[in-house]
């Protein structure tokens, strides 16, 4: 597998054309790195199932240049659907709508839904543009993690997480680290109202004052969107250290909290985040220097407020060490 770590007009060419030809592409998007497949291919989506380790009847986000090639994966598409789409795209969201027949079973995980995201990475982008000019009609994208590890956030991640298991003819593009650095806010268009599946950088209020209606959100802990795979939800987003929420720390554990919080005795501070905008983009970094390290346990503080908070509680909620 080869990292590509300046991409020009050529070298987004060629990603496209392998992305054509059933290889794998991991290139960066605003929230994580994705690991890209053409949505179309049976064959190279299951090797992408084999590389990430990811139950086969688990869901894969499509991911498309512009709002223009909706159609061809979506159908019945609601009112307030559309203006989310209009409003945040390209930007940190996806919807999960009713498929067309493009959308196969090993895409959707069986289910009658598709999700589609157009990212504003402008690597993300443009490789998306050119895939779509060779003829391409989308790329499916999980986390470029093995299932239920850590979003990488820097293509060295990728390469560490996947370097095992990607083929010589894989290609990582290296975009820089990701500027949001939690995943996308996944949104149920499937209903009446939305409904928050997994909370992001669009936040409920951003969405109920746009679309003007109730906003449902999925309690945290809620085992919605692991239908597949109920018994693996607790090792999601997990490093191998253990992460406790707001534990008090013992001699020689990992830290993490906003910078007003001061270091306890004898613990190994992981990062010092000023807000919660720099707090999501590092957590993961910060997860990952703890194994670096070999730290036993990692001691979380979580910041609070209704933005992206809520989207580092609920990962964090997720990976927390459950006895
Ligand atoms: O920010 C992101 O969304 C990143 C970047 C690469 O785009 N992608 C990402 O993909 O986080 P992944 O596969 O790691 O997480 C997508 C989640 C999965 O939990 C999956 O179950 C859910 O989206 N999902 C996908 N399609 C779905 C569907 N039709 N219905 C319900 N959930 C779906
Ligand atoms: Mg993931």
């Amino acid at each position: 597998m080869v990292i590509i770590s300046s991409c020009t007009a050529s070298t987004l060419k060629d990603a496209a054309a392998s992305l054509r030809s059933g290889n794998l592409v991991a290139f960066p998007t605003e929230t994580v790195y994705g690991l890209g497949v053409d949505a179309t291919n049976k064959d190279a989506v299951a090797h992408l199932y084999h590389v990430k380790g990811r139950p086969s009847d688990h869901p894969l986000i499509v991911h498309i240049s512009s709002m223009s090639n909706l159609h061809k994966w979506a159908r019945e598409i609601p009112e307030y659907a559309i203006k989310l789409a209009r409003t945040f795209w390209p930007g940190p969201m996806t919807l999960i709508l009713r498929r067309t027949n493009l959308a196969k079973d090993f895409i959707t995980g069986n289910q009658d839904s598709v999700g589609i995201r157009v990212p504003s990475h402008r690597l993300a982008s443009a490789l998306l543009t050119e895939f779509e000019g060779q003829g391409g009609l989308g790329v499916a994208a999980p986390s470029a993690n093995r299932f239920g590890k850590v979003s990488p956030t820097t293509a060295n991640d990728v390469f560490e997480e996947l370097f095992g298991y990607l083929l010589p003819t894989d290609l990582i593009l290296d975009g820089g680290p990701c500027q949001i650095g939690v995943e996308s806010t996944i949104i149920n268009c499937t209903q009446d109202n939305p409904e928050i599946l997994r909370p992001g950088a669009i936040s409920a209020t951003m969405i109920s004052d746009l679309v003007g209606l109730q906003v449902t959100q999925i309690a945290t802990g809620s085992n919605k969107l692991e239908i597949k795979a109920p018994g693996l939800l607790q090792s999601h987003y997990a490093p191998r250290a253990k992460v406790f929420i707001s534990t008090k720390p013992n001699l020689g554990d990992g830290f993490i909290a906003l910078s007003d919080i001061s270091t306890p005795p004898g613990a190994i501070r992981l990062v010092s985040p000023k807000d919660t905008k720099e707090y999501a983009r590092h957590l993961y970094q910060a997860l990952r220097l703890a194994d670096t390290k070999q730290l036993p346990n990692v001691i979380v503080i979580p910041p609070t407020g209704d933005d992206l908070a809520i989207a580092i509680c609920d990962r964090l909620e997720k990976c927390a060490y459950k006895s």
